[in-house]
């Protein structure tokens, strides 16, 4: 990918975690970046290391993007300062896990909101832009807990196999665009205390598949730019995505089941 002037790599949930791990990546390569998070001093932060280590211009949009009206802000913000987006990376979402009723219905609301309708109308907005800006590449971060119906992580889990089957069907639709449409799919990576705190909690086993968020970031970048259609970092994650087409879904429904009961109850 050429780093162009004016050309920008845009990433939701670019300040922490994950998400920042993809901008260093991509900061990495010369790609100017536009990155999107809460208006929190993180945002700033991540922003000033990037331009001062990479010598790349970086944007920043703080925003809720659990609120649809953002999309729509930004995307008239991006246009009224005249930037190209030739990458969209949508990476900002949340989790939990716990009983289903242990969380409220408007936090249901934002989850799904930010996981789904989000990525959704940000592709649908700027899809047209980077057509006419010569294509380029969108990667979603969906998630591996995608692939499963996790009892404890019901809704989030299925925000994820939205997330997945999403953009496979686009990237299918888009074949001949010019725009290449990549899903991350990553399973367990320390980032934010409460997932660490969740991490802590799980099996022995479980904790052997995390990958490091650097290593994510890194290899998420080099595979979208590869124009591969499912990027699953770690060799355990991939094994436990095959075993999981040819072991009947009673039996790894029983198995999430069980492991994630344990962090609920231990983590609650
Ligand atoms: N960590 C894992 O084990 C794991 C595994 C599979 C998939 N994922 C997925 O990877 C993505 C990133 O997760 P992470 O673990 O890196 O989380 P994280 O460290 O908490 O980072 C989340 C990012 O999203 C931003 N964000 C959160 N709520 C937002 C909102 N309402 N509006 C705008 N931005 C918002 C955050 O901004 P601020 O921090 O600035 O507020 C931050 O930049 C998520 O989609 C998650 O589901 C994570």
């Amino acid at each position: 990918m050429k780093a162009l002037k004016n050309y920008y790599a845009l990433i939701t949930g670019g300040s922490t975690g994950i998400g920042r791990s993809i901008a260093v990546s991509c900061a990495r390569r010369g790609m100017n970046l536009i990155l999107v998070a809460l208006p929190e001093q993180c945002l700033d932060e991540t922003a000033q290391y990037l331009r001062s280590s990479y010598h790349i211009s970086v944007e920043t949009y703080g925003c809720d993007l659990s609120e649809p009206e953002s999309c729509t802000g930004l995307v008239n913000w991006i246009r009224n300062k005249n930037l190209q987006v030739n990458v969209l990376i949508n990476d900002a979402g949340i989790g939990c896990t716990g009983a289903f009723e242990h969380f409220s219905e408007s936090f249901y609301e934002k989850q799904i909101k930010l996981n789904v309708i989000a990525p959704t109308l940000l592709i649908r907005s700027l899809i047209g832009d980077m057509k006419k800006n010569g294509g380029g590449y969108i990667m979603n971060v969906g998630s591996l807990a995608g692939f499963f119906s996790i009892p404890f992580k019901d809704v989030y889990a299925a925000t994820k196999s939205f997330v997945n089957n999403f953009s496979r069907a686009l990237r299918s639709e888009l074949k001949h665009s010019g725009i290449q449409v990549s899903v991350l799919c990553p399973g367990g990576v320390r980032t934010n205390k409460q997932v660490t705190a969740y991490l802590d909690h799980h099996s022995w086993i479980a904790n052997q598949t995390t990958v490091s968020a650097e290593e994510v970031g890194e290899q998420a970048v080099a595979k979208m730019l590869a124009g591969k259609a499912v990027i699953m970092p770690g060799l355990l994650n991939r094994i436990m995505y095959r075993l999981n087409k040819l072991v009947p879904r009673s039996i790894t429904e029983g198995i999430a089941k069980s492991e994630f009961r344990k962090v609920a109850l231990e983590a609650a």
